[in-house]
């Protein structure tokens, strides 16, 4: 059996306008059995016949359950294969797919007139260009081919070009605000935590329309930036860098890994036009089995409802982030705003929301909190934004089993067990502060930017200087993170004990989702890092 994706994107997406691509769809109906269009959206405008449009086809991989038990052994300290890191090469040998699959799929594609297509260097990937015109001539397919079709809605009414709505703004309150010296006075960097190492690099991904600024970073670091050796600069862009104005999400991404991660050479993948309004991650996830050498570490703050895209979708895009953990490569995606979240699936019943990509058991999740005493560096509480909770879709993963149970056995009240999924993998895996940063964006420096947007990427820097003290000592990188960081049950991190996240508003649940609790819980995870007790528990 044969399995292809088709990702449809084309220009006339509008983030939170509801305009989607009825004619397309529509033409395609053959497929009408594979999807269905999400509650709450209408299909409301067209595409003009002559305009392109990008198909990304996810051909079927070959060795996904050995992917997966490969990547635990690597992944795992106690493992002789720990570190054992394959290259992009070694990758594709392992997931490529037959001969046959991609016969088939050229064949198919080849009889309905496509020609302008790419592959990647695993070759689980075609990208074909085509004007709308020719994608109405393709027709269905011989019995070899199951063929899927997923098209990807975001959420209703969420502009997903601001990411987690994402560094959001709060309008409350004068306080004196995070900066670079506040996170590495939290965090305990010292001047000499920096990065050393000449090939060590890190990366953040961004979607949509969200540039960051050179003039803006090089503002930031001169404004904020004192006391510690550091870069103004991004060391490479892949991707093109639209003009227009910078981002919020785009300039606070780049800032804070730059200030954690000091002195490190940093990267910034970026997607560009409106195209990418459906699909923030394929496009990224295509180019990343296209590169061979990619930093090291990748923090992103992008992320949608679990229960808005399809699972086979998911299930996709999980199989790419063990290709890159496979690789050595760290991923960090930020947990979301909205706490447990919500869903209310009728009038009397809410259930929360789990977030994907954070949902995924092959990412590392990052919550956020925020002072106790806003005007003093005091110890963590929880944020109530901090996104965290069970996944619908992804089985707990073996590494959380002990940590989760824990919890759930101590802490109470639990939320009622209609409210999550009890066999999910759960989520953030630890955190940072994501309350009241100052960013500089469009020149202006901007305060009071909240949201794991912000948390993230300080959690991302401070790995890829880790990573930085292993290379000097001829380490592998840390990897995929997870399996090493429950084995030390909350070491080298500050515990989170204080504070609920939001969900839903009802009686039952009095407005409140998870609390923090003494060790793992499904709001800040395992805490917030301790520079050098992380840094010495990760250093063999
Ligand atoms: C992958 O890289 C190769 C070589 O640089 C290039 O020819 C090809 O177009 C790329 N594939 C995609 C999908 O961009
Ligand atoms: C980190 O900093 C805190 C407060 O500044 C201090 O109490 C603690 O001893 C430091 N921990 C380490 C491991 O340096
Ligand atoms: C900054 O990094 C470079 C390598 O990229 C290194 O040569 C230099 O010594 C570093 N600076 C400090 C203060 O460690
Ligand atoms: C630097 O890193 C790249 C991968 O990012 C690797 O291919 C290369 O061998 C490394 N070079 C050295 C000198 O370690
Ligand atoms: C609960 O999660 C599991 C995965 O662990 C999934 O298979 C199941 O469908 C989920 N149940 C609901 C009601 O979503």
């Amino acid at each position: 059996m044969y399995c292809i994706w088709v990702t449809c994107l084309t220009q006339e997406f509008l983030p939170g306008s509801s305009i989607l691509l009825l004619p397309l769809l529509t033409s395609l109906q053959c497929y009408s059995q594979c999807f269905s269009v999400p509650e709450n959206w209408i299909l409301v405008e067209g595409v003009e016949p002559l305009e392109e449009v990008e198909l990304t086809f996810a051909l079927k991989q070959q060795n996904v359950k050995q992917m997966e038990e490969l990547l635990k052994l690597v992944s795992d300290p106690d493992s002789h294969q720990y570190g054992k890191y394959l290259s992009l090469e070694e990758v594709a040998t392992l997931v490529q797919p037959t001969q046959l699959t991609e016969k088939v799929v050229q064949n198919w594609l080849q009889s309905h007139g496509v020609k302008n297509c790419h592959t990647v260097v695993t070759r689980d990937f075609l990208q074909c260009v085509m004007t709308y015109q020719e994608t109405t001539k393709i027709r269905p397919v011989s019995h070899l081919l199951s063929v899927f079709l997923r098209n990807r809605f975001p959420p209703k009414g969420k502009d997903i070009s601001k990411g987690w709505e994402g560094a959001r703004q709060s309008a409350l309150g004068y306080q004196l605000g995070v900066t670079p010296s506040v996170i590495r006075s939290r965090y305990n960097l010292t001047a000499k935590d920096v990065g050393t190492a000449t090939n060590n690099s890190q990366a953040v991904a961004q979607f949509l329309e969200q540039y960051y600024h050179p003039a803006d970073l090089a503002e930031f670091m001169s404004l904020f930036a004192g006391g510690f050796t550091h870069m103004s600069a991004v060391e490479r862009v892949v991707g093109t860098q639209g003009g227009g104005k910078a981002g919020i999400e785009a300039s606070l991404d780049v800032e804070y890994i730059m200030s954690s991660g000091a002195n490190i050479s940093t990267w910034v993948f970026t997607n560009p036009g409106r195209h990418e309004s459906q699909e923030p991650f394929l496009q990224w996830m295509v180019l990343l089995s296209n590169m061979s050498a990619v930093p090291w570490v990748h923090t992103i703050s992008y992320g949608d409802d679990e229960d808005s895209l399809s699972d086979a979708y998911m299930n996709r895009i999980n199989t790419e982030f063990m290709k890159g953990g496979l690789r050595g490569i760290s991923m960090l995606f930020a947990s979301g705003d909205s706490g447990a979240g919500c869903r209310h699936l009728t009038k009397e019943r809410n259930t929360f929301r789990p977030s994907f990509p954070a949902s995924s058991p092959y990412v590392t999740t990052v919550g956020g909190t925020s002072f106790k005493n806003s005007f003093k560096l005091t110890y963590e509480v929880t944020d109530y934004i901090s996104g965290g909770g069970f996944s619908n879709v992804f089985a707990m993963p073996d590494y959380q089993v002990g940590a989760v149970q824990a919890y759930l056995k101590s802490v109470q009240p639990l939320p009622p067990q209609t409210y999550f999924n009890i066999t999910g993998r759960a989520y953030p895996d630890l955190a940072a502060l994501s309350d009241n940063y100052w960013v500089v964006t469009n020149r202006v420096p901007v305060p009071r930017v909240s949201g794991t947007s912000a948390s993230t990427p300080v959690v991302g820097g401070m790995l890829s200087l880790i990573n930085d003290q292993r290379f000097l000592k001829g380490l592998p990188s840390l990897g995929f993170i997870n399996p090493r960081l429950y084995k030390l049950q909350g070491k080298g991190l500050y515990d989170v004990t204080e504070g609920c996240h939001q969900s839903c508003l009802d009686d039952k649940v009095e407005g409140k989702g998870f609390r923090a609790s003494p060790s793992w819980d499904p709001v800040t995870g395992w805490g917030t890092p301790n520079y050098p007790a992380l840094l010495k528990a990760l250093m063999d």
